[in-house]
């Protein structure tokens, strides 16, 4: 999608800070997204410059573009990231809408494995209260079916189309979105609840209490929201 440069700037900045953060030694989940490529960028730059990381990707364009700036991969099958970076549609506090180039169910489990979720954006993503439409995965079987219950859930769903090819948009794990018009959403943890419970639902776009510090890229710097975790005992 094309940006105007103040926006490119901020997503830039914020992916390049929050990459800052990632220490030698870990695993990091590499988000997918205009925003998170500059994070995975940044990274690349550092593996070059000697840092020791391993990156799983959250979809094919992220693996691609980590494949592309050097970065050694691994999987959930031999690893578990300490951090994960990744973008967002829309920010409220440390809520988020996901899902706009369709890979949020990789993204949700990778990023909710993660010790740490840092999510990098640019000042247009924010909101006081998120009211974004949020992308549902479908079975494509299913799509009619799940479509109705969100309509019961007070939605307005619509079957996102592909550019470029003749239909519907087809996700990474070959499933359907469909993206759905809640207004402004009073209770996210509770619509995310219902939203999981919907038979034939792979994953919808509600991150809820998955994000620990959100990155906003501004023209004189990085503003970083940290969230507030109580300690867990040791
Ligand atoms: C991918 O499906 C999304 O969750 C992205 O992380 C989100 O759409 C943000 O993308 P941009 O950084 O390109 O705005």
């Amino acid at each position: 999608m094309k940006q105007d440069g103040g926006t490119e700037a901020a997503k830039r900045k914020a992916g390049r800070v929050a990459a800052d953060r990632v220490t030698d030694g870990t695993v990091v989940g590499l988000g997918t997204g205009s925003t998170a490529a500059h994070a995975i960028r940044a990274l690349g730059e550092a593996v070059d410059a000697g840092l020791d990381v391993e990156g799983i990707p959250t979809s094919y364009q992220s693996r691609r573009l980590a494949r592309e700036a050097g970065i050694p991969l691994t999987t959930l099958e031999e690893a578990t990231p300490d951090v994960a970076i990744d973008g967002a549609d829309e920010v409220a506090g440390f809520d988020l809408v996901k899902g706009g180039g369709a890979a949020h169910a990789r993204e949700k489990y990778v990023d909710a494995a993660a010790a740490e979720l840092l999510v990098v954006a640019d000042p247009s993503k924010l909101a006081d209260r998120l009211s974004h439409p949020v992308p549902v995965e479908v079975l494509p079987d299913a799509a009619p079916v799940v479509a109705e219950r969100l309509r019961a859930l007070g939605g307005d769903p619509d079957l996102r189309a592909a550019e470029r090819k003749d239909g519907p948009v087809v996700t990474d794990n070959g499933n359907l979105v469909l993206d759905c018009a809640f207004g402004p959403i009073d209770d996210p943890a509770a619509l995310a609840g219902d939203l999981s419970a919907v038979p034939g639902a792979v994953e919808h776009g509600l991150f809820v209490g998955l994000a620990d510090a959100v990155f906003v890229g501004r023209d004189d710097g990085v503003e970083v929201h940290e969230a507030e975790r109580s300690e867990a005992s040791e």
